[in-house]
């Protein structure tokens, strides 16, 4: 919790990989606009080979008794790591932003949408069996309780950003019962509100979004599908450098990039630092510093649009030379 100063405390958990380079970065920036307690944490599978566990103890209780959590990427241990912190913070609801930013080569230079993505359960809900030397199985789970949670995050959500109307994206002509149930909730409760739930087929989804981004602001999604919405959203706005994302709960929050440890890039000093930074950006705005926020997106991007990029983007900064160069507009 908030320290007796009021200063909002901050665990921060780079995770493996380039988790390593682009956190650190993102930190000084958060050091730049404002004043906070920092909680270093480890996670992953360095920690892993050391002590034993992916995700120690003390690092639990450091995200559990801070205001928000800074977090990298871990890499064969993320399942391990990233599902049971999600749970720490008692996150229901997965927020990617994918916005193609001016002067950015995107595939979808109009591309500006966001996934509002079932945090908990689905697919990824862990309930996996091998049955024999033939057969495994996996049980999805949804229940009407989360999917109407997430609906109401999606109308509250749509109201701030003057929005009407949302898609809810779902497979209910195949999965009847999980995703019909899904489907029903979330449409209920965006009736109850005022709201036009808009159904689409996640399969003509990942179609119609390649083409026409532009007819999408907010789609509400489960679990699976949301992952991999998202990831499609990043290639169309120049790659998974750009994506922030969002793991809120009513009163605790962890903030990290959409990507993972980029193994093919690590140790190099090249990472694009930008979708921590965005995601730190989110995390100010989760704890009310809004206009603090609004400035860090704008010295980003204003960064980007000035042709300062990193190798992924087609330009030869350094992560470092990046991050500074974002500090310096601040
Ligand atoms: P990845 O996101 O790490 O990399 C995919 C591609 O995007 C690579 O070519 C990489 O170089 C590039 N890329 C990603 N972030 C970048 C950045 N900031 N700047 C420049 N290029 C970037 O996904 P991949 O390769 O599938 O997974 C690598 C490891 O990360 C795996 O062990 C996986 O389990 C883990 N992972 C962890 C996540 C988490 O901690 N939440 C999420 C996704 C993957
Ligand atoms: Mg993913």
């Amino acid at each position: 919790m908030t320290n007796e100063a009021g200063v909002p405390r901050i665990a921060v958990v780079p995770g493996d990989g380039i988790g390593t380079e682009v956190v650190p970065e993102a930190r000084r920036i958060l050091e730049t606009v404002g004043e906070f307690e920092f909680v270093d944490a480890e996670a992953g599978d360095a920690v892993n080979e050391r002590v034993g566990t992916p995700l120690p103890q003390e690092t639990r209780e450091a995200v559990a008794d801070a205001d928000a959590t800074l977090f990298g990427a871990v890499g064969d241990s993320a399942a391990d790591v990233i599902l049971p912190l999600r749970e720490v913070v008692d996150s229901d609801v997965n927020v990617r932003p994918a916005r193609a930013y001016p002067g950015v080569d995107a595939v979808q230079p109009d591309c500006d949408l966001v996934v509002l993505r079932e945090n908990t359960e689905g697919v990824y809900a862990g309930h996996e069996q091998r049955l024999s030397d033939d057969l495994s199985t996996l049980t999805r789970v949804v229940t009407e309780s989360a999917s109407r949670r997430l609906a109401a995050f999606a109308c509250e959500y749509c109201e701030e950003k003057g929005l009407d109307s949302f898609h809810v994206v779902h497979k209910a002509n195949v999965m009847r019962e999980t995703d019909g149930r899904f489907l029903d909730a979330v449409q209920s409760v965006a009736q109850e509100r005022g709201f036009d739930a808009e159904p689409v087929l996640m399969d003509a989804m990942a179609t119609h979004m390649s083409m026409h981004p532009q007819d999408y602001d907010v789609l509400v999604t489960p679990n699976l599908a949301g992952d991999v919405l998202s990831d499609q959203a990043a290639g169309l706005v120049g790659g998974l450098g750009l994506l922030p994302s969002a793991n809120l709960g009513a009163e605790n929050a962890l903030f990290e990039p959409v990507h993972g440890t980029a193994p093919d890039i690590a140790g190099q000093g090249v990472a694009n630092p930008v979708a921590t930074v965005l995601s730190a950006a989110m995390l100010l705005d989760f704890l009310d510093r809004s206009e603090t926020a609004a400035r860090v997106r704008e010295a980003t991007e204003s960064v980007l649009e000035d042709g300062r990029r990193t190798p992924d983007l087609g330009g030869s900064a350094t992560t470092e030379e990046m991050a500074e160069a974002i500090r310096n507009r601040l």
